[in-house]
């Protein structure tokens, strides 16, 4: 299995940033245990319904918070009180920020040192979402707003989430997906390409691409017009506009070193006065969605069965790979040193076409 120094990428085994890591309606109350980043880490919700995220291994003498059964903490159901956790072993609790907060038989002394590690989460858009950092910072990358998810009033109807499950490959391998011009054709059946540049801009990365479809456009003059961005390393969104517009979600996250779980999912805006109603509306949207995952599917299917590949045999002709690839390279590497990647790759390359504003 190929990991991160075999690509060369920095001196962090994981990137740094905002990393899905479950659909929120998957995960009851909890605790639940959740492996990414190499790490096993417990997640439960507090009596407030608040998400929290925490080191699975108590402070005090390693018992698994979450995995437990047998316990009289988990069988009395004191696992969860307000928004602290019971380890099941002595009982400790520890509090949000992972502080101990009681120890049931030493009601006089807890030891400072007695702190859970926890993680910054976010609940948005149906997800839960994780500030992964390997400096232990503050986030400096912010969590995509996905609004489309607040305004159903406006005709949006909200994603279900599609689990594509764990892949053998390097989330590199994903992301070179961005300069990737020359897959389009044979993969996802475009047909009269006529643009395709990217756009290099700090923590995020365009790729806009116009083309017609074997089978998504109708008529030969159809043509797809499709704005597709990262902000940061593991969130992809695409803004396509179609006979409806629609937003697009790839969100992929490190499971171990070499090892990436991979999530998919589409919003689409049916106006409510179209004639449809709203169990047709949903249902078009579902289409929608089904046909949306399915051009991932396409992707999916190289990459579960490919070699790694660290150097792509780049040609004048192919998206800019070597770009892509040290654009990637700045959450691999201590914060201050992302702005000298940056650098290397900031602006415009054009792929295929010329101006899109006459080609679109
Ligand atoms: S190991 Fe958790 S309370 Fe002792
Ligand atoms: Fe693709």
């Amino acid at each position: 299995m190929a990991g991160t120094a075999d690509y060369k990428l920095g001196s962090f085994t994981y990137p740094r940033g905002w990393f899905m890591i479950a659909d929120a309606a998957t995960l009851d109350t909890g605790p639940t245990t959740l492996h990414f980043f190499g790490k096993d880490m417990v997640f439960y919700r507090g009596e407030s319904g608040k998400p929290h995220l925490v080191h699975a291994y108590c402070p005090h003498m390693g018992a698994h918070i979450g995995h437990n059964s047998t316990s009289y903490v988990v069988r009395d159901g004191d696992r969860v009180q307000g928004e602290s956790i019971r380890c099941p072993f002595h009982g400790w609790r520890f509090g949000p920020d992972g502080q101990c907060d009681d120890i049931p038989y030493s009601p006089n002394f807890i030891p400072k040192a007695a702190c859970l590690k926890t993680y910054r989460v976010i609940e948005r858009a149906g997800i839960i979402w994780m500030w992964h950092d390997p400096e232990g910072g503050a986030p400096d990358q912010e969590l995509p707003p996905f609004t489309q998810w607040d305004q159903e009033a406006d005709g949006w109807v909200r994603w279900l989430v599609d689990d594509f499950g764990t892949l053998p490959i390097h989330p590199i391998e994903i992301v070179d997906n961005m300069a990737d011009f020359g897959h389009m054709s044979p993969i996802h059946g475009s047909v009269d390409c006529r643009y395709f540049d990217n756009l290099f801009e700090d923590d995020r990365l365009v790729q806009r691409f116009d083309a017609g479809h074997r089978t998504l456009t109708d008529g030969a003059s159809g043509v797809l017009s499709l704005d597709t961005w990262y902000q940061g390393p593991g969130i992809l969104q695409a803004a396509m506009q179609g006979a409806y517009p629609s937003h697009m979600l790839i969100a992929h996250t490190p499971v171990a070193d070499g090892v990436v779980r991979l999530w998919h999912a589409l919003m689409v805006k049916v106006p409510r006065d179209g004639g449809t109603d709203e169990a047709g509306r949903i249902a078009l949207a579902r289409a929608y969605q089904q046909a949306s995952r399915d051009a991932l599917g396409q992707d999916v299917e190289i990459w579960a069965n490919k070699e790694p590949s660290f150097n792509p045999m780049q040609i004048p002709a192919d998206g800019p790979y070597g770009k892509v690839r040290i654009w990637y390279r700045q959450f691999y590497n201590p914060r201050e040193e992302a702005e000298a990647f940056r650098r290397r790759v900031r602006g415009q390359v054009v792929t295929f076409g010329e101006d899109r504003a006459s080609a679109a």
